[in-house]
């Protein structure tokens, strides 16, 4: 019998334990929101019904890496967890060196202070921001060179994470000797979960081998990038995501990972990499601040769990789901004419806070005033990114951030697609309401980072 098509696509698994949430009244979020100095970081999870926060570290895990849990070898040295891990990130990322680390921060931080340095730069399609913070912290300067396409939260290119070719011939031409490694977000996070093409990362190869610089992928969502060219690339569609994902492999010299992503686990990260010296520089940071080569910043059944979510996490059952759970939420506020940063991309949804609340000039914050509201009329956390995130210059002057988005990040496996009709609902009664939202000033903040524990005040 041929396989009949249904329209809908269910999750791919059962539910095997729960974790209640609590539910509030609307008087209990606005006394909890103003309590929290309009700042979603500062609430307590348990006053939040769905917490869109972040994707990171956030998702379920399966049984059988609860199973693997079990099976965790606590040994300082040579844990046998650890060669499990290292064979399944091989199995995928055949890189010799594997080098496991806290979260992926910390893998920034080591490959950072060996590359990085006054009158370094670092060109990546898009940082993100402790990517970044980590190249700037050692003197060194991050640029930015995602395509032109992936600027604007309108156009509609397949693959808006791609790195320009010709901006990076051109950084490669003028600076080269100032360049320790370029890098490629997969996918692009900072650019709303965009993707990367293997074409376009097979340009930035040849630019890479033209000007003998080594190829580092930020891989935290390798797998839902690879989905991504499998739909869309020409000639992917019949592909196995793990050859996908193995073609993406071989095109880098390394990669940085935070495991809290794809790798389906609440923390971890690593390091990866062939050049043995390197490697050897890497590992002698490692033990100063994360811990023993084999275990870097990580319990043994930590490992055990990451080795098991990467099996999982390149089922196309699973990236199927994962993907179309996102476009349902997309897709659907924009059905109901919310802007949202289009295509929908793997992990989030972004809406364009600036053209729903036109009324309020960038420097009152709309992306705060729509995440604060979400959260008033229906607890949803969100997460703003604009203003308030990137607004303040290093010299003290705040200007617009470039755009002014509100992420609806999913966890993992973790929400059904009724928890998301409820955030629909709660987005369309905020659309309506949308022309009547108050913005907010920052009545104190501190000297950097300052999104997550500055304090607001509605201006009224
Ligand atoms: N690179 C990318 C593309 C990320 O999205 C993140 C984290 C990191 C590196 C750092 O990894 O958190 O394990 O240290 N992104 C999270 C987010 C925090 O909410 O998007 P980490």
């Amino acid at each position: 019998m041929d396989e009949p098509a249904f329209r809908t696509i269910i999750e791919p698994f059962r539910i095997h334990s729960v974790e209640p949430i609590r539910m509030t009244t609307a008087a209990e979020r606005a006394d909890r929101i103003a309590g929290a100095a309009y700042n979603l970081f500062q609430l307590h999870a348990d006053d939040v019904l769905i917490d869109l926060l972040t994707d990171s570290g956030t998702g379920a895990m399966s049984r059988d890496q609860w199973a693997a849990i079990q099976r965790g070898d606590e040994s300082y040295a040579g844990s046998p967890s650890y060669f499990v891990f290292r064979d399944a990130v091989r199995d995928l990322f055949d890189f010799e060196h594997v080098i496991p680390v806290h979260q992926g921060r910390a893998a920034e931080r080591i490959l950072f202070s060996v590359l990085g340095g006054p009158g370094r730069v670092v060109p990546n399609n898009t940082h993100f921001d402790t990517t970044r913070a980590n190249v700037e912290a050692t003197g060194a300067e991050a640029v930015d060179l995602v395509i032109a396409e992936g600027r604007d939260p309108a156009s509609h290119h397949p693959f808006k994470g791609n790195m320009d070719l010709d901006a990076l011939d051109a950084l490669l031409t003028e600076r080269g000797a100032d360049v320790p490694c370029v890098f490629v977000t997969v996918t692009n996070n900072s650019g709303g979960g965009q993707p990367v093409s293997l074409a376009n990362l097979r340009g930035v190869r040849a630019l890479c081998d033209t000007h003998g610089k080594p190829l580092f992928l930020d891989a935290c969502r390798f797998a839902e990038n690879a989905w991504f060219i499998r739909e869309r690339e020409a000639g992917q569609g019949e592909r196995d995501v793990v050859d996908i994902v193995r073609d993406m492999a071989a095109l880098a010299d390394g990669m940085t990972m935070s495991a809290k992503k794809d790798p389906m686990g609440n923390i971890g990260g690593w390091l990866a990499l062939d050049d043995p010296d390197l490697a050897q520089e890497c590992r002698n940071m490692l033990i100063l601040t994360e811990g023993f080569p084999t275990y870097g910043g990580l319990a043994g059944r930590d490992l055990e769990a990451l080795a098991q979510g990467l099996k999982e996490v390149v089922q196309h059952d699973y990236l199927r789901y994962r993907i179309t759970a996102t476009a349902y939420l997309g897709e659907a506020l924009q059905k109901a004419g919310i802007p949202v940063l289009s295509p929908i991309g793997g992990h989030a949804v972004y809406i364009d806070a600036r053209a729903l609340l036109p009324h309020l000039d960038p420097l009152h914050y709309p992306g705060q005033a729509v995440a604060v509201a979400l959260y008033e009329l229906g607890g949803v956390r969100s997460c703003e990114i604009g203003t308030v995130m990137f607004g303040r210059r290093p010299d003290g002057a705040e200007v617009p951030a470039p755009m002014d988005l509100v992420r609806l990040a999913i966890p993992r496996r973790t929400y059904t697609q009724s928890h998301m009709d409820y955030v629909i609902e709660v987005c369309q009664r905020l659309a309506e309401r949308a022309h009547r939202l108050p913005g907010y000033r920052i009545v104190d903040e501190p000297n950097a980072l300052r999104h997550f524990t500055a304090r607001f005040e509605p201006i009224h």
